[in-house]
């Protein structure tokens, strides 16, 4: 049931009010405009509406009035005036402070049942309206704010394609000479320094859950401040000291800026992964500039790249414990790996000193 509030200084009033409609509401009483407004504020959701006295001790009903519109709950709850005859101009007055209705003495069941149930009707179907319009607005807001950022987007798609396209420049240059290195290797030692180079652009997938990850900025510069592997290439060797040579003789090239340089071949990982990382700035020669690009390039014999391409396929999306049986397994095949590599190191340097001499 509905909860209605009577707000009168007469019993006699209250009484018969309450008779009248305490069948289809539950009915509240107050004696004054103090009790009433100390009774809306514990309680201001449940009124549905108010048959307010205008004269009354302490506070009379101009000053509930008041309270409530100061507080906002004239917007939610109707005010039905009761009472003797007054003036036209405190009608029009009433009127104006928002009071819905008057209902007048003496009082008829039917009558006040009936501009009770309508006061509240019309209070229900403006409110619905009110919530619709709000809900709508809510929405449009919503749609705003998708077309900014689609907006924001697409002025970024340039940028960002630019962008890619300078890191692509970037391990193109890188590759290149690699490559420059690996041919003059073969030409005056007769062997390649490295087996093979793969290279990879970061997907624009991944570069986005890194920046959320890390907590960065969505952005063009962000990506150029805060990543360092958006161009990556791993280069493959034959035997671990060509790892070195080749990390040296790429970072001694007088253009190139290094960076960041993480030897997990000397210290490995807990897990036994091998690998010599280096970030370096890379320039690449555009139309109107030169530009350094961040490049990471990851350095590994083709035994511990057999190692790190099946740990990672073995322990993709899945957690597994590092210390725990299959994490020293794998520990184990890492530490048998980097024997092997040493062992085939040594033969080679037999085979090259027994040809030497
Ligand atoms: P990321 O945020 O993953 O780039 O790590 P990081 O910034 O700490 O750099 P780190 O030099 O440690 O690793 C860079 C990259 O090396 C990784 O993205 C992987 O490609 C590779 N890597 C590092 N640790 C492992 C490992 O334990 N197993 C395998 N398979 N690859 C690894
Ligand atoms: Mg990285």
């Amino acid at each position: 049931m509905q909860k209605i509030m009577v707000v009168d200084d007469a019993e006699l009033n209250r009484e018969l009010l309450y008779e009248m409609l305490k069948d289809e509401y539950t009915v509240d009483m107050a004696r004054d405009g103090e009790e009433a407004i100390e009774k809306l504020k514990r309680d201001t959701a449940d009124t549905a509406a108010i048959l307010l006295d205008l004269q009354m001790p302490k506070r009379d009903g101009f000053f509930v009035i008041e309270e409530m519109r100061k507080n906002g709950w004239t917007k939610k709850i109707p005010i039905l005036v009761i009472s003797g005859e007054y003036a036209v101009e405190v009608e029009n007055q009433c009127f104006e402070m928002g009071v819905s209705d008057f209902i007048h003495k003496p009082f008829v069941s039917s009558i006040v049942k009936n501009r009770v149930r309508n006061a509240m009707e019309l209070y229900a179907s403006k409110n619905q309206l009110e919530q619709k319009v709000e809900e709508q607005e809510r929405i449009l807001k919503e749609q705003h704010h998708i077309i900014r950022i689609q907006e924001e987007k697409l002025r970024e798609a340039k940028p960002f394609n630019r962008l890619m396209m300078e890191y692509h420049a970037a391990i193109m240059e890188v590759e290149t000479r690699f490559k420059v290195l690996n041919e003059e290797f073969s030409q005056a030692y007769n062997r390649n320094p490295f087996e093979s180079i793969k290279s990879r652009l970061k997907s624009p997938a991944s570069i986005y859950e890194k920046l959320e990850r890390k907590g960065f900025p969505v952005s063009v510069e962000s990506i150029r401040e805060n990543l360092t592997d958006v161009a990556g290439l791993r280069v493959i060797c034959s035997f671990p000291d060509d790892i070195y040579r080749l990390a040296e003789l790429f970072t001694r090239q007088d253009d190139i800026i290094l960076v960041q340089r993480k030897d997990y071949i000397k210290n490995p990982k807990v897990n036994g992964y091998r690998s010599l990382h280096l970030i370096a700035d890379v320039p690449i020669f555009l139309s109107s500039e030169k530009k350094y690009m961040k490049v990471e390039v990851q350095f590994r014999t083709i035994a511990m790249d057999f190692w790190a391409s099946l740990e990672h396929k073995l322990k993709y999306k899945k957690a597994v414990d590092e210390t725990g049986d299959i994490g020293r397994q794998l520990k184990a095949c890492a530490d048998s790996i980097e024997a092997l590599d040493y062992q085939m190191q040594e033969i080679r340097n037999k085979i090259d000193g027994a040809r030497g001499s």
